[in-house]
């Protein structure tokens, strides 16, 4: 996020807020993942590949008998995903969407193919979505935004680990979207999360928070 605490400009234009280190060691932590999860707004406005860029990497995880890249997870109530959309063309591991009931039969028919969607009922809740991905496997999944996904996760409890990475700039405009949105959190005034590391990265810093007794600090 910038120093205001935004995911992105207002314009549609993507705007980069990590520099070179800090987008490897997102590739890392990706790396050690079962699935990554962003929802459909980021994926409609970024249009992400969210693949494993090191080679090494990729054949580390093949050789624990895993796909190059974690299964790719997105959650919609709309349905408005583009089947040509890069979350969907690349990678080899399953992609994975979210539906609430009444899209579903328009969403399975428009992305035929390319996902497996699942029906999530009519309103989509993240506790039973992560239940059912811990059903298919998925053991550690890393949630990449935007927003409203970060909002539910961390006003719902769900997360174990927070990873923020501050830029060293202003946005400087409202009508972008924020890190979280408007909730009632866990952490708060009175209840403070504990702080479990800072490191420099070039000029962006990363903040890492131990949210549950399910942190692993490595
Ligand atoms: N800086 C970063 O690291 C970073 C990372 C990711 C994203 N971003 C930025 O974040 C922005 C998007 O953030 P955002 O908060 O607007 O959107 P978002 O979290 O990416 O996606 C929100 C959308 O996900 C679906 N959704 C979320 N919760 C749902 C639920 N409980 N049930 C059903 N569907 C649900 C809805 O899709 P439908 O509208 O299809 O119903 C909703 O409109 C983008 O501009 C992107 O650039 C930045």
């Amino acid at each position: 996020m910038s120093l205001d605490g935004y995911l992105d400009g207002a314009t549609v234009k993507r705007l980069p807020l990590s520099n070179d280190a800090d987008l490897d060691r997102v590739d890392a932590v990706r790396a050690s993942c079962d699935a990554i999860m962003v929802g459909a707004a980021t994926v409609r406005n970024d249009n992400p590949r969210l693949l494993i860029r090191a080679a090494d990497r990729r054949r580390e995880r093949m050789a624990r008998g895993l796909p190059p890249s974690p299964v790719k997870v997105t959650v919609t109530a709309g349905g408005d995903l583009d089947p040509d959309a890069d979350f969907f063309t690349t990678g080899e591991a399953d992609k994975l969407v979210y539906c609430a009931s009444s899209a579903v039969p328009a969403v399975r028919s428009r992305l035929a193919g390319v996902a497996t969607v699942l029906d999530g009922g009519e309103r989509l809740d993240m506790r039973a979505v992560s239940e059912d991905l811990s059903a298919r496997g998925v053991n550690r999944l890393m949630v990449e935004g935007g927003g409203s996904l970060h909002t539910q996760f961390l006003t719902e409890d769900l997360a174990d680990e927070l990873q923020v990475v501050v830029a060293p700039f202003f946005v400087g405009d409202s009508r972008a979207s924020r890190f979280v949105g408007d909730g009632s959190f866990p952490w708060h005034p009175g209840r403070r999360a504990p702080l479990a590391e800072v490191r420099r990265i070039g000029d962006v810093v990363l903040l890492r928070y131990a949210l549950s007794a399910r942190f692993c600090g490595g």
